[in-house]
């Protein structure tokens, strides 16, 4: 099984990304670290918790990340989640996380699963960051790195040239995407062709935990965003990609993030042909969604459900 570590700011998207990985067999989940970003990290942290919780693996160590990057406040998405960045209730964790901090954990698995571990970051990239300085041999002891985060050869959804992620914290971007972690960057470029329909529901089969609470999920975002009428599949994309690489086309790519332009804040600019990137350029996104639905709807081995 393929050792790994989410990063994650839940989030809708990164919940469901989370499910399907637990209800992966190919997967272990060795920890979460989490981070703010689509929410305060008290509730990114919180909602990790309880998704382990219902999907019955308590088990899961989850190490606090960062409230705010080395620069600002993080610009947070409750309006895009919901109430405390779930948008749907869930029973409050009856247990905490661990007491390492993330950059420490993240280097402590790295250490333990050398040449093995797959990171995959959901969020703004602080943690990684804050990591890589802590210990720069992470780049070596870690198999693969994948990004959901910046807007290569698209616009953005934060501002008009930056996605979310990369916007929050444009110094980590910068400080992780231009080191020499195997990574593998899925950007907007590819997950704005990845989504449900409003009118598909229910999205998932089955009555399983992860399907039953990701339609719960889901169908709650829809009926508070009434004029959207896609839900992108930005963070589960990420997963697909980590897991079937063959459905993306990737070009190798330095990746130049914006840290001082005001109005560019996280803008991600590629130079093809050579770099430490490999950016997905395109993506077969009717596989890619089914992928995300057969994920979500195989029945967990061991979730507890609701
Ligand atoms: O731009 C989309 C990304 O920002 C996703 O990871 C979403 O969860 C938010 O973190
Ligand atoms: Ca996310």
């Amino acid at each position: 099984m393929i050792p790994v570590v989410v990063d994650m700011d839940s989030g809708t998207d990164d919940a469901l990304a989370l499910m399907m990985l637990l209800n992966s067999q190919a997967v272990e989940v060795v920890g979460i670290t989490t981070v703010g970003g689509n929410a305060r990290l008290a509730d990114t942290t919180r909602n990790a918790l309880r998704l382990l919780e219902y999907m019955g693996r308590p088990d899961i160590p989850v190490a606090r990340g960062a409230a705010r990057t080395a620069q600002r406040a993080f610009h947070y998405a409750y309006d895009v989640h919901g109430a405390r960045g779930l948008g749907i209730p869930l029973p409050s964790p009856t247990t905490r996380p661990v007491r390492s901090r993330a950059p420490a954990f993240i280097s402590r698995m790295a250490s333990r699963y050398r040449g093995k571990l797959n990171i995959i970051a959901l969020g703004p990239l602080t943690n990684i960051a804050r990591a890589l300085r802590k210990e720069p041999r992470i780049v070596e002891w870690t198999k693969q790195l994948v990004v959901m985060g910046g807007a290569v050869d698209v616009a953005g959804n934060i501002t008009p040239y930056a996605e979310f992620n990369t916007f929050n914290d444009p110094d980590a971007a910068h400080t992780v995407l231009a080191s020499f972690f195997a990574t593998s960057l899925v950007g907007l470029d590819v997950t704005t062709r990845v989504s449900f329909d409003r009118t598909d529901a229910p999205w998932f089969t089955g009555d399983a935990p992860a399907a039953t609470l990701s339609k719960r999920i889901v169908r709650t975002w829809f009926d508070e965003h009434l004029t959207s009428p896609r839900y992108h599949l930005h963070d589960p994309l990420a997963v697909i990609a980590a897991l079937d690489p063959n459905l993306f086309s990737w070009h190798r790519a330095s990746i130049d993030v914006e840290m001082e332009n005001a109005a560019r804040l996280g803008m991600t600019t590629a130079t093809y042909g050579s770099g430490p990137v490999r950016v997905a350029v395109a993506v077969r996104a009717e596989d890619a969604t089914a992928a995300v639905t057969d994920m979500l709807s195989r029945p967990g081995d061991r979730a507890s459900g609701a």
